[in-house]
């Protein structure tokens, strides 16, 4: 047997965040503490779509599992979150044989820009396909899940709701409404796009070490809902207060981890202070920054190339991606090998 497919998954931002396991469910499945709500996003200059495109293989001649990032063989702790969405899937189809994939994101890995999100989310589509294995975009979110949790959003396009749920097929992701139902766009504000010190889902283990946790766990339950209602009654002020509120909870609960997790830089607050200022000035415009020090900074879809150039003005700014909310993710045809 030879079998091979290829998938397209976007990255997104998280509006209400997820950050910290469940303590009550299997650590491995990445079952959030909170509901949380993103926007899926496609880059539109530069080249860079924040995408990333994987191609897997499956061969009665292959003797082993093999995977390859952005022309680099993946070490044994990389190839084990492979192997979360894989094995369950083969499983599934109860097909017994080895696979070969190959992945490239058009975009920065590891910066805080969600790699993790598309490539899982494209790593899961290409694998059922490849397999066979026929499941709604629901449950294609939770077999995504095992690899990255916030690629169980990245499924979807347009804005999505992430529920807790208690168990492996309840934590799922849904769509809230398609790329076009909301007015909402996003500038990603590059400072620094090296590797982050600590990766995410090592730092999801740190989250309860904080006093401030259980705080953030019950306000970011409430953020999600109260976001999800902004989206739908589209309120695009809402949103982005609320969404600055859960970033600062976020940021707040890492930084008082033991040991602690700075993400920020000393730009990171600089760009902060810079869209609080241009809000002031009559530019609606809000920050939300993930595990890593660039910024994100939501805004109307009129305002984005004003945004772009507002933020290009700040020093510290290598490089501005503008985005708007992208399509879901998709089977493809162009195979990477
Ligand atoms: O999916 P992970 O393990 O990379 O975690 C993502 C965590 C944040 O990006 C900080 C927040 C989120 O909900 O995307």
């Amino acid at each position: 047997m030879s079998v091979k497919s290829s998938a397209v998954a976007h990255s997104n931002i998280a509006l209400a965040k997820y950050w910290g396991r469940s303590l009550d469910q299997n650590p491995d499945l990445n079952i959030p503490s909170n509901d949380s709500v993103s926007m899926t996003k496609y880059g539109i200059r530069h080249g860079i779509h924040l995408q990333t495109r994987t191609a897997i293989a499956f061969s009665d001649a292959y003797e082993e599992d093999r995977a390859i990032l952005e022309g680099v063989v993946l070490s044994r702790r990389e190839m084990e979150r492979i192997l979360r969405v894989v094995n369950p899937l083969r499983e599934y189809a109860n097909i017994d044989c080895r696979f070969r994939m190959m992945s490239r994101n058009d975009f920065p890995t590891q910066a805080g820009l969600a790699s993790s999100a598309s490539g899982f989310a494209a790593l899961a589509i290409a694998a059922a396909d490849a397999l066979g294995v026929e499941l709604s975009k629901e449950e294609l979110s939770t077999y995504a899940r095992l690899g990255s949790g916030s690629a169980t959003r990245s499924i979807h396009g347009g804005f999505v709701y992430w529920y807790t749920g208690d168990s492996h097929e309840t934590c799922y992701a849904e769509q809230l409404c398609g790329p076009d139902d909301f007015g909402m766009s996003v500038v990603i504000a590059i400072i620094y796009g090296g590797k982050k010190d600590m990766p995410s889902d090592l730092g999801h283990e740190l989250a309860y070490t904080s006093p401030f946790n259980e705080v953030r766990i019950k306000r970011s339950q409430e953020q999600a809902r109260e976001i999800r209602k902004a989206i739908l009654d589209d309120d695009f002020r809402k949103v982005g207060e609320i969404a600055e509120e859960n970033c600062i909870y976020m940021h707040a609960v890492m930084m008082t981890s033991n040991p602690p997790l700075f993400y920020w830089h000393a730009d990171t607050l600089r760009l902060i202070k810079s869209i609080q200022k241009m809000r002031k000035d009559g530019l609606e415009c809000y920050f939300t920054i993930d595990a890593g020090p660039n910024v994100h900074c939501l805004c109307r879809p009129e305002d984005l190339y004003e945004i772009c150039k507002m933020l290009e003005k700040a020093e510290c700014v290598s490089k501005t991606i503008p985005a708007r909310p992208a399509g879901d993710s998709y089977v493809t045809k162009e195979h990477l090998f």
